[in-house]
């Protein structure tokens, strides 16, 4: 295991690029076994749950060929069909986007309950019951959930509440069926446009990704292309928001401004200077932070996923402040690591009050799940003196080389081994 050194104060200045989208590439990557043929996928970030996927991807036999350090053919001509393995399929929530590509494949799936970060119960009904509807039988027989068609058919589809995976998932699986498949109520986020534009341009048909109305007309093959992953929302806010917690001036680049609007409104709102370019962000804080509220919401409400993050933000802004978590059960477990460091918060229910302080202070922290982890980084460059970050395996899930990023703008991180 390792850890991060985080030695803090020192303001953030120059320029950062953006990766691939995470949980875009954890889905687009899955998809790509429907296709009898090779995608070439752009933009691919050199994350964890990425190389997960491609072990997952290399057991059912697709070649896979890395084109330089972000772009990889994978050929999914012959394939063979199997279970997918119990020890990947645990390493992380995006597993589950096997059981709609094998299904549009092959007709049938075995895919083990998937894992992913810890803050609540995380069920997948709403997946099943999209599964269900195109025909398929679904079971859940020692922790491996079994769904096999005879074939796929259209059908409608409300989800009982807005689901990213299940939107994609379903969406996924509906490429191959017979017919026309409706989602209503479906997720907007910019990942789940990006998995319908890949289908498109591999031949799928697929119309109002990014409404709350998708509707899918299956064809009967998918065929070879090109396909370049969007820039990563929550990495670029992750980046705005640090360039706002410690101060100075940071140029964020190749990253698609309408996706980071929510971000942007709540930084103005605290006295933070962001200003928006064609494909980048400039953001500067020049005086002290000004408390706000924030409510998560799916977009284009404010991302639960940079929740742990705005939290962090506040610590130091002055007056009271609430953040509320309404997408997930119990996603505020940092809160105690962020009180550790001096931090003025208390959590009741869904809400955390937080009441500004003057600054953090360095000590051991734990990171309890990927973003959780980027936010403790965060209040160590923040914080007076020394922080170490353990546990910092849940980072690189999903963030590519992050320390080098913030180094490059000047912090002092460095990776150590943890005993
Ligand atoms: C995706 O998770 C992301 N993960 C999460 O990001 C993100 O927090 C979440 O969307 C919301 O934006 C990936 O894309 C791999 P949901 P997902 O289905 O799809 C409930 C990160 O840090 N629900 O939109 O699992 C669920 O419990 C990760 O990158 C059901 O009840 O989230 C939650 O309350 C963390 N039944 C709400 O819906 C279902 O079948 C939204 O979950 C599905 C979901």
């Amino acid at each position: 295991m390792d850890k991060f050194v985080i030695t803090g104060c020192n303001k953030l200045y120059g320029s950062v690029d953006i990766s691939g989208a995470k949980n875009s590439a954890v889905a687009i990557l899955p998809a790509a076994l429907m296709v009898s043929g090779i995608c070439r996928i752009e933009n691919v970030p050199d994350i964890q749950d990425v190389r997960v996927i491609f072990e997952l991807i290399k057991h059912f036999g697709a070649k896979i060929a890395k084109i330089d350090a972000h772009t990889y053919d994978i050929d999914s001509t012959n394939l063979t069909y199997d279970a997918a393995p119990y020890e990947l399929a645990c390493k992380l929530r995006a597993s589950y986007y096997f059981i709609g590509a094998l299904l549009g494949r092959f007709n049938k799936a075995e895919v083990p309950m998937p894992g992913g970060c810890n803050f609540g119960v995380r069920p997948i009904d709403q997946h099943i019951k999209g599964f269900k509807l195109l025909g398929a039988d679904v079971d859940l027989n020692h922790g491996v959930i079994s769904a096999h068609a005879d074939s796929l058919k259209g059908g409608n589809v409300f989800l009982d509440m807005v689901s990213v995976g299940a939107t994609i998932n379903i969406m996924i699986s509906a490429t191959r069926a017979e017919g026309i498949t409706v989602i209503e109520n479906a997720a907007k986020e910019p990942h789940v446009v990006d998995v319908a534009n890949f289908l498109n341009s591999m031949g799928a048909n697929i119309r109002g990704a990014g409404t709350d109305v998708i509707k899918i007309k299956g064809v009967q093959e998918l065929h070879s292309g090109t396909y370049s992953i969007i820039p990563d929302q929550i990495e670029a806010g992750t980046f705005m928001i640090a360039a706002s917690c410690v101060g100075g001036d940071v140029v964020i680049k190749n990253i698609i401004p309408r996706h980071l609007e929510p971000i942007t409104a709540k930084l103005l709102e605290t006295g933070t200077e962001v200003e928006e370019f064609d494909d980048s962000i400039r953001v500067r804080r020049l005086s002290t932070l000004t408390s706000t509220n924030v409510k998560t919401l799916v977009y284009p409400g404010f991302p639960t996923d940079l929740q742990p993050l705005a939290t962090t933000l506040l610590t130091i802004a002055e007056g009271n402040s609430k953040v509320t978590e309404s997408v997930w059960e119990n996603r505020f477990q940092y809160i105690d690591e962020l009180r550790r460091m001096g931090a003025d918060i208390n959590v009741e229910g869904k809400t955390a009050n937080i009441k500004g302080v003057e600054q953090l202070m360095g000590t051991h922290v734990e990171a309890t799940d990927l973003r959780a982890g980027a936010a403790l980084v965060i209040a160590g460059l923040m914080a007076k003196g020394v922080t170490e970050v353990h546990n910092i395996i849940y980072i690189d899930r999903g963030y590519e080389s992050i320390e080098s990023k913030f180094n490059g703008l000047g912090a002092n991180i460095v990776r150590m081994t943890d005993n």
